[in-house]
C-alpha cells in the first residue's frame, strides 16, 4: 500500500508537456492531426484506445496545455441520460463565446457506457458528439466493442500502444533520479518489463519498493515478482473454493503460471482451512488424489491428454466437492513445509537422472557420479558453451538439465 504521507509518483512526475510522453510518437501525431481536423470542421471526435497506463489520458491534458484550452472531463455517469448532459455542460458546449477560453471535452473510459436504449449512454454521447462546437476526445480500453458502432462513424481511432519496457525504463530511470534512488540497472529493467506495457503500473512498483530505503535491487525485483504470482493463484483459490458452479471453477487457473505440481500444495495447504464439514473435505481430497495421480502418469508415460482431467478435477471438482459454500473471508496461505521438501526433492531428482544419463555412458555408477564427475562437469557448462554443447549432446541431456546445471551452486 502506498502511504498516504507520500503523494503517488505517478501524479508528481506525470508529463507536463507532449514531449514528456515517451514512447507514443505516431499516437501523439495523429492526436494533434485530429485537432487541426477539427478545426477544419473535418472530424468531430477522437477515441484514444489502448491498454492501461499507456498515457491516453494524460496526452489530453498536455495537448490541451499546448494548445492553451481548458479540458472539460466527463465521466460515464455524467451520461446517464441525455438531460443530464445538457445540465452538466449546459450551453458551454453548443455556443462559443468570445470572452471563454476554448476547450477540450474529454470523456474518460466509455467502456463503462450502456448502449442499451433505455438507459441510452452511448446515444447520448453520440448525440453530443453530433453538436458540439469543440473536440471531443473519448478514451477506451475497447473501442471496438459493437456498441460503439455509431460513434466510431464519427471519430478518429487513435491506438495507444503497450509500452516498449525501455520507454518505461526511462520513465523510472529519470523518477529515480530526481528522487535519489539508487538502481542497479538489471533490476530496474526487470521492473520495467514486469509492468507488461503499463507505466502507471511500473511506477508505483517502484514506489512501493524504495519507500523505506532509497535503493532498488535485483532481490527486491525478485521479491515482487514471486508476490505477484502468489496474488494470482489466491484469486483462483478463491474462485476455487468460493464458487459451487463448475463453470466458473473449471477456468480458474487459465491465468496461474504455476505447475499443477505446486497449485497442488497450494490447494492442499488451503483446503482444510476452509472446507469444514469432513465430508466436504473428503471429497475434495479425493479430487485431488485422482488430479495427482493423472499427473504422474502424464509425467511417466507423456500422456497429455490427461492434462484436461488434471485441471477438472483441481478446478471443477474440488468446487462442487461442498455441498454449498462457506461464508466468509479465509487468508490463504502459501504452502509451507512440504512446497520446500518438495523443491529439494526436485532439485535431487533432477541431479540424480543427470547423473544416471551420465552413468550410462561413462559405465560407472550414479553416486560415483554424482560425487567426482558432476562438479567438474557443471563447471564446463557454465563457462564454455561450445563444449557444453557437446556433452549435451553426448550424454543426450535435456535442456531443462542444462540449464539446471548453469544454475547449480
Ligand atoms: N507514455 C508515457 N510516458 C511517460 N509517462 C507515462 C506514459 N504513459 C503513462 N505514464 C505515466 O502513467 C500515468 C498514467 O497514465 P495515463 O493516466 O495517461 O494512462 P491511461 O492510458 O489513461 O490509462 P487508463 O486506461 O488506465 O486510464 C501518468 O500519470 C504518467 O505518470
Ligand atoms: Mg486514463
Amino acid at each position: 500500500m502506498l502511504q498516504e504521507s507520500n503523494p503517488p509518483l505517478t501524479k508528481k512526475y506525470q508529463p507536463k508537456t507532449v514531449k514528456e510522453i515517451l514512447g507514443q510518437e505516431k499516437a501523439l501525431r495523429e492526436l494533434q492531426l485530429y485537432l487541426k481536423d477539427f478545426q477544419k470542421g473535418r472530424r468531430k471526435a477522437a477515441i484514444l484506445y489502448g491498454p492501461p497506463g499507456s498515457g491516453k489520458t494524460i496526452a489530453v491534458y498536455t495537448l490541451a496545455q499546448e494548445h492553451n484550452l481548458e479540458v472539460l472531463e466527463l465521466n460515464a455517469s455524467d451520461f446517464r441520460n441525455a438531460d443530464q448532459i445538457e445540465s452538466v455542460l449546459g450551453s458551454a458546449v453548443k455556443q462559443r463565446s468570445l470572452f471563454s477560453k476554448g476547450k477540450i471535452i474529454l470523456v474518460d473510459e466509455i467502456d463503462g457506457l450502456s448502449g442499451k436504449q433505455d438507459r441510452g449512454g452511448i446515444q447520448a454521447l453520440t448525440k453530443l458528439v453530433s453538436e458540439s462546437r469543440f473536440p471531443i476526445i473519448c478514451t477506451a480500453n475497447n473501442p471496438f466493442d459493437q456498441k460503439f458502432a455509431s460513434l466510431r462513424k464519427k471519430a478518429a481511432l487513435i491506438e495507444f500502444q503497450h509500452l516498449h519496457y525501455l520507454a518505461i525504463y526511462q520513465v523510472l530511470q529519470h523518477i529515480c533520479k530526481k528522487e535519489h534512488i539508487q538502481y542497479e540497472e538489471d533490476a530496474l529493467k526487470t521492473l520495467a518489463r514486469m509492468a507488461g506495457g503499463d507505466c502507471r503500473a511500473a511506477i508505483n512498483d517502484l514506489q512501493i519498493l524504495t519507500e523505506r530505503k532509497k535503493k532498488l535491487e535485483k532481490r527486491d525485483v525478485e521479491l515482487l515478482s514471486q508476490r505477484e504470482q502468489q496474488e494470482t493463484i489466491i484469486q483462483a483459490l478463491v474462485k476455487i473454493f468460493k464458487t459451487t458452479d463448475p463453470s466458473i471453477a473449471i477456468a480458474s487457473l487459465n491465468n496461474v503460471d504455476e505447475d499443477y505440481d505446486r497449485i497442488m500444495l497450494w490447494l492442499d495447504e488451503n483446503m482444510p482451512k476452509e472446507y469444514k464439514k469432513t465430508e466436504d473435505l473428503a471429497r475434495a481430497y479425493d479430487y485431488l488424489s485422482k488430479a495427482d495421480m493423472f499427473n504422474r502418469r502424464i509425467r511417466r508415460w507423456q500422456h497429455w491428454r490427461f492434462l484436461v482431467y488434471v485441471n477438472a478435477f483441481l478446478t471443477a471438482g474440488i468446487a462442487v466437492s461442498k455441498k454449498e459454500k462457506y461464508p466468509g473471508f479465509t487468508g490463504y496461505q502459501p504452502p509451507g513445509r512440504i512446497l520446500k521438501l518438495w523443491q529439494a526433492n526436485m532439485k535431487y531428482q533432477k541431479r540424480k537422472s543427470i547423473a544416471e544419463k551420465i552413468a550410462a555412458k561413462t559405465h560407472t555408477s550414479t553416486s560415483r557420479v554424482i560425487q567426482d564427475t558432476l562438479p567438474y562437469i557443471k563447471e564446463i557448462f557454465k563457462k564454455d558453451k561450445e563444449q557444453g554443447r557437446k556433452l549435451q549432446e553426448e550424454f543426450d541431456l535435456e535442456q531443462e538439465e542444462v540449464e539446471w546445471m548453469q544454475e547449480w551452486r
